[in-house]
């Protein structure tokens, strides 16, 4: 049995004062939700915040980016390690807008997965197709080129320790969810393709779908058979929103 995972990207919004009042909100709802594994991602500089407020609960945090570079002089950069150092279980990689806004490709994505992976954190691998290349009829060959990057340069078990998202990008930030069924295609594809390489990975790594998910819609796409959780960005930003969608993961 997979454990559903719900995490929350809250991409570049908050103040201090919102973060504390929205961790706030999920601590005091958070023991309704049952068998779902939560998590936060937070912006770099709330990570100290966060932890303070998350240690010793339920909720888990990571971050949405880090450096593919262990340390030294790159300014602006934050570390696999100085992640660790705020006690962050996850981080995200590969997202689109890191992809389309700031030039990450395959191979870059590929040693940022690597470096996480290496110093003990839990990636989570986004992938997913552009509206254009979903009319092109692409998707599944981009959906592939992504995780193959991953899977066939680090190999399947390495894979098998992360967390990977299909995020179609046009439903991204726009309330046009996938369906359900578009949704669980493309997870029983990723399924398939992994089970090439290693049918153990296959049945056991957790598929997160994300796009527009919300406390609306997210009971229909978790009831999906290879659907094992959500990334959710905007409704992550509101609690009651966010333990609604934890709540229908279970
Ligand atoms: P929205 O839930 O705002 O569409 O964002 C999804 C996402 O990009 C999560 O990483």
């Amino acid at each position: 049995m997979r454990q559903p995972i719900i995490a929350g990207n809250w991409k570049m919004n908050g103040s201090r004062a919102s973060t504390k009042e929205l961790l706030d909100g999920l601590m005091a709802g958070i023991d309704e939700v049952k068998t779902a594994e939560v998590a936060v991602c937070a912006p770099f500089v709330y990570l100290a915040e966060v932890r303070a407020q998350l240690s010793g609960t339920p909720i888990f945090w990571g971050a949405q980016n880090l450096s593919h570079e262990e340390k030294g002089a790159f300014t602006g950069e934050i570390a696999a390690s100085m992640l660790l150092d705020f006690d962050c279980k996850y981080v995200i990689v590969g997202h689109s807008e890191r992809r389309s806004l700031y030039g990450e490709d395959d191979n870059l994505v590929t040693k940022k997965y690597a470096v996480a992976h290496r110093s003990g954190l839990t990636p989570i691998l986004c992938v997913g197709e552009t509206l254009e290349e979903r009319e092109k009829g692409v998707t599944e060959d981009v959906v592939a080129r992504q995780i193959n990057a991953v899977m066939n340069t680090l190999g399947a078990s390495v894979l098998g320790e992360g967390v990977i998202a299909y995020e179609p990008v046009w439903a991204i930030g726009t309330g046009m969810t996938a369906t359900p069924e578009q949704a669980q295609e493309v997870h029983a594809f990723i399924r398939r393709l992994i089970a090439e390489k290693d049918a153990h990975v296959s049945d056991n790594i957790r598929l997160q779908y994300g796009g527009s998910m919300n406390a609306g819609n997210a009971a229909e796409l978790l009831a999906m058979e290879d659907i094992d959780g959500g990334l959710i960005g905007g409704a992550s930003l509101k609690a009651e929103d966010f333990l609604s969608i934890c709540r229908a993961a279970g």
